[in-house]
């Protein structure tokens, strides 16, 4: 069976959102729509009363088939400050460990009549597969598939950068540590060459950071040093150890000792140098306690920012659904 590609089949015909699939193929005009309207939604989150209308009535279906505490926790805020009805299924430790596809739970789900799921899943593409085989008017958000893509992460990082650095164009950037594994940084190298972000360097040990990235429009970097020189932001990235296969590095410590981000590696960055981590982070493998709870760290500003961005995203394909639906309705 012939796939559609992701990039077209999250577009309606106006061009406006209707699924979240991938930052691959995406506009900066969209990127920046998706920014501005997570930034009125950081506001809100200050006032007393955090709710808006906007996907009053709808039932949004969490629908995790991977783990995850804080990427679930904030869709479920999102939803619910959208108005939303939000069920959470842990899929991990259901239906389908007990033999059921993923075809089979999707029908299932549909039968409930919810019109948003958004998914997690192990397997790179599952999320497209999804809006692929859904019925029309549900919208689907990939909420990180595989090593594939984890797009609402990657904004969630731009609002990030925007907020403290003001801008994208003339920014150096270095992604550092397990970039093979990582769907993060493969969705923020999108997001960064989109937005007009001058450098983009991935910094790591050779079995770790391929060379295939340079023709994303990458600089590839063996030496943390030299990776970190005069840089404006440093993702760090966790050793992402449930994906390896095999002995791709010496030891953990020995990972630290050259990529590790201490008090003295970070001094190599730009002196207002930001600090991200997309989180969850294991101190002292590749980031010291000092640094990650230092004046530099953005870490827990990223988590915040992830709630509005999550609200950005959802309200733009829902009303993305809705308009095709009205542009269906009067054709027919
Ligand atoms: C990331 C993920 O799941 O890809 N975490 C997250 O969404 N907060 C990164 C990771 O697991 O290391």
């Amino acid at each position: 069976m012939m796939r559609s590609d992701p990039r077209a089949l999250q577009l309606n015909e106006q061009g406006q959102l209707k699924h979240f699939l991938t930052l691959d193929g995406l506009s900066k005009d969209i990127l920046t729509e998706i920014l501005d309207r997570a930034e009125s939604f950081l506001s809100m989150g200050e006032q007393s009363v955090k709710k808006v209308p906007l996907l009053r009535g709808k039932t949004v279906v969490n629908l995790f088939f991977e783990n995850s505490t804080r990427t679930r926790t904030t869709f479920e805020l999102a939803a619910k400050r959208l108005s939303a009805d939000v069920i959470n299924l842990n899929i991990a430790t259901s239906a389908t460990s007990k033999g059921e596809s993923l075809l089979d739970t999707l029908q299932n789900l549909q039968a409930m009549q919810s019109d948003m799921f958004v998914v997690r899943h192990q397997d790179s593409g599952a999320p497209h597969f999804i809006a692929e085989h859904c019925t029309p008017n549900v919208a689907i958000i990939n909420a990180g598939d595989g090593r594939h893509a984890h797009p609402t992460q990657a904004m969630l990082d731009m609002l990030t950068i925007r907020r403290h650095k003001g801008k994208f164009e003339g920014l150096k950037i270095a992604i550092v540590g397990d970039i093979l594994h990582s769907r993060v940084a493969r969705s923020e190298l999108h997001a960064m060459k989109t937005l007009g972000v001058e450098e983009v360097r991935l910094v790591g040990p050779k079995t770790l950071v391929p060379e295939f990235f340079r023709d994303m429009g990458a600089t590839i970097c063996h030496d943390l040093k030299a990776g970190l020189d005069d840089v404006d932001v440093i993702v760090m990235l966790r050793l992402q150890k449930e994906r390896m296969a095999g002995a791709l590095l010496p030891s953990e410590s020995e990972f630290y000792r050259l990529y590790g981000l201490t008090e003295e590696s970070l001094a190599w960055a730009k002196p207002d140098a930001i600090v991200m981590h997309p989180g969850p982070i294991n101190r002292g493998v590749e980031i010291s306690s000092e640094v990650a709870d230092g004046d530099q760290a953005v870490i827990l500003d990223q988590v915040t920012n992830g709630i509005a961005i999550r609200m950005a995203v959802m309200s733009m394909a829902m009303s993305g659904q809705v308009q095709e639906q009205q542009a269906v309705g009067e054709e027919g």
